[in-house]
C-alpha cells in the first residue's frame, strides 16, 4: 500500500521541483507553489530566507537532488511489495502443493482406476503454480494497483479535473477490445491448459510402460503421440500470445489520441509548462497498473481454468473415509470374518455393475491359519482382498476384524494389521534397505538385514554392487522377478503384522527359485492368519482351508485331497493349474 500511494506522493514532489526549476533563473523564493491537493506554500516564510531571494543554480541542484531521492524511494517500495508478495504468494503455492498432494493421496483406490496419473501429476504441479499466479495477481489487483491508480487520479484531479475526466473517458473505448479479446483468449488459455495435461499423460505412461513400448517397438508411435499433443499445445499457446499481446498496442494507439487531444486542450488553455509536465507525468505512471490490470482479466482467464482443476482435486471427498469417532484397535489377533458380503465395482460412468464381482460371502477366517484361495480368472479372489484391506466398502454386509466392523476402525489402525505381498512387487528408486524398511518406517539397519535373512533374499543382496545400499531401479528393473519377490517377502515380514495378504505371482519360477520363495513364504506366515491368493501347489498343500470361489461366489472350503474327491471345479482347477508343477499326491 505504502509503495502504491508513494506514486500519488512522488507526483506532488515532482511538482514542486519543477515548479522552481522550469520557469526561468529570474525565479524567486517569494513566489508561491501551488501544488495539488496541498495548495499554496509559501517557501520562502517556511525556510525563512526573504521573499525576493532568488532560487539560483545551487537551489535548482538542490531541489533536483531530490529526483534520485524520490526515485530510489518508489524504487525501494516497489521491490519491498514485490518481495512480500512474492513471499505470500509462494506460501500459497507450497500450502496449495501439499493440500493437493495430500488430497489425491487420500483417494480411494475407485477415483484411481478412473483417473489418469499423468493428469493427477499436471495438476499437483503446474496447475498449482497456475493458482499461484491467480494469488500474485490477485494481491496486486486488490491492494496495490487500484491504490497506485487512485492516488494518482487524487493528484490529477486536484490538479485539473477537466483534463483527467476528458482522458478518463478514452478509457471505456480502451476496455471494449480487451473484453472481447478476452473471450477468446479463454478459449485458448482453456486449450492450452488440457493439452499440457495430455502431455503429461502420454510422458507417464510411455515411461511407465517403457518395456512394453521397446518390446512393441512403439516408439515412433509414442513420439507421434507426444508430437501431435505438443504441436497442439504450442498451438494454442501462440494463439493465446497472440490475443494477449494485442492488448497493449490497442490501449496504446487509443491513449495517444487522448495524448493528443491532451495537447490541444493545453494550448487552448494557455497551460504552463509545469503544470502540462506534471499531467503528461502523471498519464505517463497511470499506464503501467491500468495496462496490467487490463492483462490481469486475460490471465485470470487462462490460469481460472487451471484453478478450477486444483479446487476440484482439493474438494475431491475421498469415498471411503474414516467414520467420526473411528477406533485405532492397535494389534489384533488377525481374525477376519466375511458376513454376508456382496460388492458390485462402479462402471466408469460411475454406475453400480449389475453383476456383483462377489456376492453373499460368508466366511470365517481364524487367527493363525493358513486358507488358500483358488477358483478361475475372474472369480472375485483379488475383490476379497481388495474388501479385506478396505479399499472397497461393500454394498451388503461386513467385514470384521476382531469382532469389529472394519468401517468403525480407522483406516490406518486397519492396514497396520496387514502385511501384503503382491502379484507385482513395486519397489521405489532408493536403496534395498529402504525399499524393505517401506514395511516399517522405524526399522533399524539390523531389523532389516534379519527380515531379508529370514526372506532368503540376503544372500542376492550381498551380491549386488553396493548391498543393502544399492539404488535398485524404479519399478525394480535391476533385479529378477523372483528377486523382487523375495524383497516384497521381506518388507512383509519386517511389519510383521498379523495378517497376510499373498497374492502370488502366475509367472512360473524355476524349481529352485520357487523352493527358495517357499520357504520364505513359511517363515512369513508363521503364527499369522493368512490368505493366499494361489497360484502354485506348493501353496495350496501348505494351507489349513482352501476356499473355492466361482463367479464372486463361494463353492466349497475343505483341505487339498476333501476338495479333490468331491468338489469337481477344484478337481478341474487341479488338473490344469496345478498337477504340472511338480510330482505331487493325488487322491487315490
Ligand atoms: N477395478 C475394477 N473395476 C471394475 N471391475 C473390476 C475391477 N476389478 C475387478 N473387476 C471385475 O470383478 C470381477 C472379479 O475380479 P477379481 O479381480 O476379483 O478376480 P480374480 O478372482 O482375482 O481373478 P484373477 O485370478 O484373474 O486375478 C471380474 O469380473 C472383474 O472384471
Ligand atoms: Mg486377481
Amino acid at each position: 500500500m505504502a509503495s502504491a500511494m508513494f506514486n500519488g506522493f512522488m507526483l506532488i514532489g515532482f511538482q514542486l521541483i519543477f515548479s522552481l526549476v522550469l520557469k526561468g533563473q529570474t525565479r524567486t523564493m517569494g513566489e508561491p507553489v501551488k501544488l495539488p491537493l496541498i495548495g499554496k506554500l509559501d517557501l520562502a516564510e517556511i525556510l525563512g530566507f526573504a521573499a525576493d531571494t532568488p532560487v539560483g543554480l545551487l537551489g535548482v541542484i538542490i531541489a533536483c537532488s531530490f529526483i534520485p531521492v524520490l526515485i530510489f524511494t518508489r524504487g525501494f517500495l516497489g521491490y519491498l511489495s514485490s518481495y512480500m508478495q512474492a513471499w505470500v504468494a509462494s506460501k500459497v503455492i507450497y500450502e496449495i502443493r501439499n493440500d493437493t498432494f495430500r488430497s489425491v493421496m487420500r483417494q480411494s483406490p475407485a477415483f484411481f482406476n478412473n483417473a489418469k496419473t499423468g493428469e493427477l501429476m499436471q495438476t499437483v504441479i503446474h496447475m498449482t503454480s497456475a493458482v499461484h499466479q491467480n494469488a500474485m495477481i490477485l494481491i496486486q489487483t486488490l491492494a496495490q494497483r487500484p491504490l497506485t491508480i487512485i492516488s494518482i487520479l487524487i493528484v490529477l484531479f486536484a490538479q485539473d479535473w477537466v483534463f483527467t475526466t476528458v482522458s478518463l473517458l478514452v478509457f471505456p473505448a480502451c476496455m471494449w477490445p480487451i473484453i472481447r479479446i478476452g473471450k477468446k483468449a479463454k478459449a485458448s488459455g482453456a486449450n492450452e491448459v488440457g493439452d499440457s495435461s495430455n502431455l503429461m499423460v502420454v510422458l507417464q505412461e510411455s515411461f511407465a510402460g517403457i518395456r512394453l513400448v521397446k518390446a512393441y517397438a512403439r516408439e515412433n508411435h509414442e513420439c507421434q503421440r507426444f508430437e501431435e499433443t505438443n504441436a497442439s499445445m504450442v498451438k494454442h499457446m501462440l494463439k493465446w500470445t497472440k490475443q494477449i499481446e494485442l492488448i497493449g498496442p490497442i490501449v496504446e494507439s487509443v491513449a495517444s489520441i487522448g495524448i493528443g487531444a491532451g495537447l490541444v486542450y493545453a494550448w487552448q488553455r494557455g497551460l504552463e509548462a509545469e503544470n502540462f509536465f506534471l499531467l503528461v507525468m502523471a498519464l505517463t505512471q497511470i499506464y503501467p497498473p491500468v495496462k496490467e490490470l487490463s492483462r490481469m482479466h486475460m490471465i485470470f482467464q487462462r490460469t481460472g481454468v487451471a484453478a478450477e482443476m486444483v479446487f476440484k482435486l482439493l474438494e475431491q471427498k475421498p469415498d471411503i473415509q474414516d467414520a467420526p469417532g473411528a477406533l485405532d484397535i492397535g494389534r489384533t489377533s488377525g481374525a477376519v470374518t466375511f458376513q454376508n458380503v456382496s460388492f458390485s465395482y462402479l462402471e466408469s460412468d460411475g454406475v453400480k455393475k449389475e453383476v456383483p464381482a462377489v456376492r453373499d460371502i460368508d466366511l470365517q477366517l481364524d487367527p493363525g491359519k493358513f486358507y488358500a484361495f483358488v477358483g478361475p480368472s475372474g472369480a472375485g479372489k483379488s475383490t476379497l482382498y481388495s474388501l479385506i484391506l478396505r479399499f472397497y466398502d461393500p454394498d451388503k454386509g461386513g467385514i470384521l476384524l476382531d469382532g469389529k466392523d472394519v468401517r468403525s476402525i480407522t483406516q490406518e489402525a486397519l492396514r497396520g494389521n496387514i502385511g501384503v505381498v503382491s502379484q507385482d512387487t513395486f519397489l521405489f528408486h532408493a536403496t534395498v534397505l529402504e525399499n524393505i524398511r517401506y514395511g516399517r518406517l522405524d526399522a533399524s539397519r539390523e531389523d532389516v538385514i534379519a527380515a531379508a535373512k529370514k526372506a532368503h533374499a540376503h544372500e542376492f543382496i550381498e551380491q549386488i554392487g553396493g548391498g543393502y545400499d544399492a539404488i535398485v531401479g524404479e519399478g525394480g528393473c535391476k533385479l529378477s522377478g523372483g528377486q523382487k519377490q523375495r524383497l516384497s517377502i521381506a518388507r512383509a515380514i519386517l511389519r510383521n503384522a498379523p495378517i497376510l495378504l499373498l497374492d502370488e505371482a502366475t509367472s512360473a519360477l524355476d524349481t529352485e527359485s520357487e523352493k527358495i520363495i517357499q520357504e520364505a513364504i513359511h517363515v512369513l506366515s508363521e503364527g499369522k492368519t493368512v490368505v493366499a491368493i494361489a497360484h502354485r501347489l506348493s501353496t495350496i498343500l501348505e494351507a489349513d482351508q482352501i476356499v473355492v470361489m466361482d463367479h464372486g461366489c463361494i463353492l466349497d472350503r475343505g483341505t487339498h485331497f476333501e476338495l479333490l474327491d468331491r468338489n469337481p471345479l477344484y478337481q478341474k482347477l487341479y488338473h490344469l493349474q496345478f498337477s504340472s508343477d511338480e510330482k505331487f499326491p493325488s487322491a487315490s
